[in-house]
């Protein structure tokens, strides 16, 4: 069989990758922060201040470099104040994030959200409330949050339970803002995001403030046209990206591949994105491409089910394709945060009950762990195969028909070691790679490799069903071969020397 060639520069640095590229998402939406993060203190489920030991655990080895809260949607309904103090006084509050009502205990406030950032080593980013709040509310949450003078606000922080800041930097300036965070247009957003963040940076400057863009050019252009002369106020512009194709299982193989297309397709919103802020920010600025929310999102995934879904090896390779994109685009996107942690949509865990399971994008996210904050590096394919896909359309999503690229890949160096993460997208056929190395010296590493069915789940009566497993190969005069299982994502670590 004829093999591919895969050309690591382990010298031709791309930019750093910062390890917020492998952030998470978690929202007051279905049972992704109750049921799946937090159960509370007195639940029968062992809990450490209430929040899943077993998930905990978990989230700590495949590491949560940032997480997001409270939303997504829920972000414009929600009130600080009413998730402080003593929980049995806290306000039992009508919530609404995509279309779902409940009735929010407020249990999992601002202190306990923080506490278990502190616990996996998560950097906290908040996103406020613009649609139904106002600049005085987001101001006094980031003063109690991060303030360190003698206040009201700080002494109550104090009283409650943190004494120190918080030191949260990362603030969204409402959450799609376009649709359910008050229908705004793009101007009038922009407005409401200047005013926003001239307050938030008076009130403390070295926060880093997130304006709210869209998967869609002409607004991103509008917004930052209009905050050409206010760059000072604003560090990152968001995007967001979903994408369907099909059923989470039982999908064909035409919704296979164009799942995978649509994956590398996020370029193109980062391509856009970054266009519009080059040309208007003209070097006066870097401001980042905050990718905070991104996966599939299968139908069965609605306001029914909670949004909840199969989470399928497809899944976990499609999304491999987007860590690959967004290592490349390293040096422009400065956060991403898959949607979401819990039970909902593209979810690294699931949970029933007291059961808890690890589903391949949990696997995904281990096996890309040894990029972060590592200097992505060239890493190109000599000629990749492909596969023609027909036009898709499905809901307001569509796609003309086209090819997509059979193989994915991206690679770091850090410290002595290069990373080289590859799939191989085929279905039915193994791809032999011979992957050529310059600038690295090596006599051979480790590779963990994840590969199964397309549609292979775990469950909790069948965990391992998608594992890892991990082999040791060798380098010889500057290559290494390396046979890809298909429907497969591998990570190899080579040590110089
Ligand atoms: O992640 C689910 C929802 O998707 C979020 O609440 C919203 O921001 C997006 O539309």
């Amino acid at each position: 069989m004829p093999h591919l060639t895969l050309t690591v520069h382990a010298c031709e640095s791309l930019g750093t990758i910062s390890p917020f590229l492998h952030g998470h998402f978690a929202e007051h939406l279905g049972r992704c922060c109750y049921d799946g993060l937090f159960v509370g203190r007195d639940s029968p489920i062992p809990n450490r201040d209430g929040f899943r030991t077993d998930v905990l655990e978990a989230l700590k080895v495949m590491g949560v470099p940032q997480l997001r809260w409270p939303g997504g949607c829920f972000a414009d309904t929600y009130h600080w104040r009413d998730g402080i103090g003593p929980v049995e006084s806290r306000p039992r509050t009508w919530a609404e994030s995509c279309g779902l009502n409940v009735v929010e205990n407020n249990s999992l406030g601002t202190h306990e959200f923080i506490a278990f950032c502190e616990a996996l080593g998560a950097d906290p980013y908040l996103a406020g409330n613009v649609g139904s709040g106002s600049p005085q509310e987001m101001m006094d949450w980031v003063h109690y949050c991060n303030g360190s003078v003698d206040t009201t606000l700080v002494r109550e922080r104090a009283a409650n339970g943190h004494p120190n800041p918080m030191d949260v930097k990362f603030w969204g300036v409402g959450n799609e803002n376009w649709g359910c965070g008050g229908s705004y247009d793009a101007e009038g957003y922009a407005r409401e995001f200047k005013r926003y963040a001239t307050f938030l940076k008076q009130m403390d400057s070295p926060v880093q403030l997130v304006a709210c863009g869209f998967n869609e050019r002409d607004w991103n252009l509008k917004l930052v046209e209009t905050m050409r002369n206010h760059l000072d106020l604003m560090d990152h512009v968001s995007v967001h990206q979903y994408w369907t194709f099909g059923p989470g299982r039982g999908f064909s193989e035409d919704e296979y591949y164009n799942a995978m297309r649509a994956a590398d397709l996020v370029e193109d919103v980062i391509t856009y994105t970054d266009e519009v802020l080059r040309f208007f920010t003209a070097g006066r600025k870097k401001v980042g491409i905050a990718f905070d929310e991104w996966g599939i999102w299968h139908p069965e995934a609605s306001g029914g089910t909670q949004y909840e879904a199969p989470s399928t090896l497809r899944d976990a390779v499609a999304g491999a394709g987007v860590l690959d994109v967004l290592h490349r685009w390293s040096d422009r996107v400065s956060t991403a945060n898959i949607a979401q942690i819990a039970n909902v949509l593209q979810a690294p865990v699931q949970t029933r009950g007291a059961e808890m399971w690890l589903t391949p994008t949990y696997h995904l996210f281990a096996l890309y762990a040894p990029h972060r904050g590592g200097r992505a590096v060239r890493a190109e394919w000599e000629a990749v195969p492909t596969r023609a896909v027909p036009a898709h359309s499905q809901g307001a999503a569509s796609l003309p028909a086209g090819a997509v690229p059979l193989v994915s890949a991206s690679a770091s160096s850090r410290d002595g070691h290069l990373a080289v993460s590859l799939s191989n997208r085929h279905l039915g056929d193994a791809q032999e790679v011979v992957l050529s190395l310059r600038g690295l010296q090596t006599t051979g590493g480790v590779l963990r490799t994840m590969s199964g069915q397309a549609d292979a789940v775990n469950s909790a009566d069948a965990p391992q069903m998608v594992a890892v497993r991990e082999t040791r190969v060798a380098a010889a005069g500057g290559s290494v071969a390396l046979s890809l299982p298909p429907c497969s994502v591998q990570t190899l670590v080579l040590a110089a020397g």
